[in-house]
C-alpha cells in the first residue's frame, strides 16, 4: 500500500522505534526491500536520490515500477516512495511523478532561503497529501553527488523549520553518508537532545545509517529519531554476495551466467541486511 510517511512516523515516535528508509537503485533493490518489509510486517520507506532516479530513466519510471510492484507482489504493509535529498526542481518532478513523499534538502542555502523554499514546498506537498522532510545542518560525506560538510544543526534553526509544518526533520548531528572514518567522533547526543526539546514530537531523521553502532542507534531512537536512512550498507551486501558468486566460478557453471541467477545472491544479501536493520530499528510487526 503506497502511503505518505506521516502516519507511520507518528506511530514510530509514539512506539519508540524507527522506520528504515532504504534507497533503491533498480528492480532487484525494490523487490528485495518490498518483500522483506512484507515478510516482517514492517512499514518501509523507499528512498530515491536524484542520481538513482536518473539512472532508472526518471522519477516517472520509478513511480510506475513501485506502484506496479506493490500491486503484483501483494504488498499490504505501508510503503512510502520518498525523494532523498531533493533539490527544489526535483521535489516538483517527484510530486508530478506520483511519489508519496519528498525531501527538500535546503541545508546548503542560508537559513532564510531554506525557510522560504521549504514553506512553499510544504504547501505543495500537503495540498496533494504527500509528506515532506526538510534538512538543517548538512550530513557529512557524499551521496550521489550531494556533498555535505557535516555541520551540527543549530537547534533554533531546527525549530524554525519544524514550525513550518514539515512532517519530519533531518538534523545533522555528526552523521556521515557512506562508511565512517576510523577517527569518527560519534553522534552528538547533546545536540540531538536540544533539538528534541525544541521540536517536541516531530519525528527526527538520522541519515548515514550505514555503520552506526547499535548502541548509538538505540540511543538516537530514544531521543526522538523515528526514521533511519540506509543506503551504502545495501550496496556493500549486494557487492559482497555478487563477488563471492563470481569468485566461486558459479557464473561459469551451467546457466550461471543468466542475469536472474547472477543477481540472485546480491538480492538475498539486500534482503538479509534490510531484515537485520528492521529488527534493530524495532519496526518488525509494526505495519
Ligand atoms: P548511508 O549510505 O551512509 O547509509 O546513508 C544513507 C542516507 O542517509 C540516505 O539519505
Amino acid at each position: 500500500m503506497l502511503v505518505s510517511a506521516t502516519e507511520m512516523l507518528k506511530k514510530a515516535v509514539e512506539g519508540h522505534y524507527a522506520v528504515g528508509q532504504f534507497n533503491i537503485n533498480n528492480l532487484e533493490w525494490t523487490k528485495a526491500i518490498l518483500l522483506t518489509a512484507q515478510e516482517n510486517n514492517s512499514p518501509v520507506i523507499l528512498g530515491v536520490s536524484e542520481g538513482a532516479g536518473k539512472y532508472m530513466t526518471g522519477f516517472k519510471t520509478v513511480s510506475a515500477m513501485v506502484s506496479a510492484m506493490i500491486d503484483s507482489l501483494g504488498i499490504t504493509v505501508p510503503v512510502a516512495l520518498h525523494l532523498d535529498h531533493g533539490s527544489y526542481a526535483g521535489c516538483y518532478q517527484c510530486v508530478k511523478a506520483g511519489f508519496s513523499s519528498i525531501m527538500f534538502d535546503g541545508s546548503h542555502f542560508s537559513i532564510d532561503e531554506n525557510v522560504e523554499k521549504t514553506t512553499e514546498l510544504v504547501h505543495v506537498a500537503h495540498n496533494l497529501g504527500l509528506s515532506i522532510e526538510a534538512e538543517v545542518g548538512s550530513i557529512g560525506g557524499e551521496e550521489d553527488g550531494v556533498v555535505g560538510a557535516g555541520e551540527i544543526a543549530d537547534p533554533n534553526e531546527c525549530k524554525r523549520i519544524a514550525d513550518l509544518g514539515v512532517d519530519f526533520l533531518a538534523a545533522g548531528i555528526g552523521n556521515i553518508h557512506g562508511k565512517y572514518p576510523e577517527n569518527w567522533k560519534g553522534l552528538d547526543f547533546d545536540a540531538l537532545a536540544k533539538i528534541k526539546d525544541l521540536v517536541g514530537d516531530l519525528p527526527l531523521v538520522l541519515h548515514g545509517g550505514t555503520g552506526i553502532p547499535e548502541d548509538m542507534i538505540k540511543k538516537a531512537i530514544s531521543l526522538g529519531v523515528a526514521k533511519i536512512n540506509v543506503n551504502t550498507e545495501c550496496q556493500l551486501y549486494f557487492q559482497e554476495a555478487t563477488r563471492k558468486y563470481i569468485e566461486e566460478g558459479k557464473d561459469l557453471e551451467g546457466k550461471g551466467f543468466d542475469p536472474r541467477k547472477l543477481l540472485a545472491p546480491g538480492f538475498e544479501g539486500i534482503k538479509a541486511i534490510v531484515k537485520e536493520k528492521m529488527e534493530l530499528f524495532g519496526s518488525v510487526g509494526k505495519a
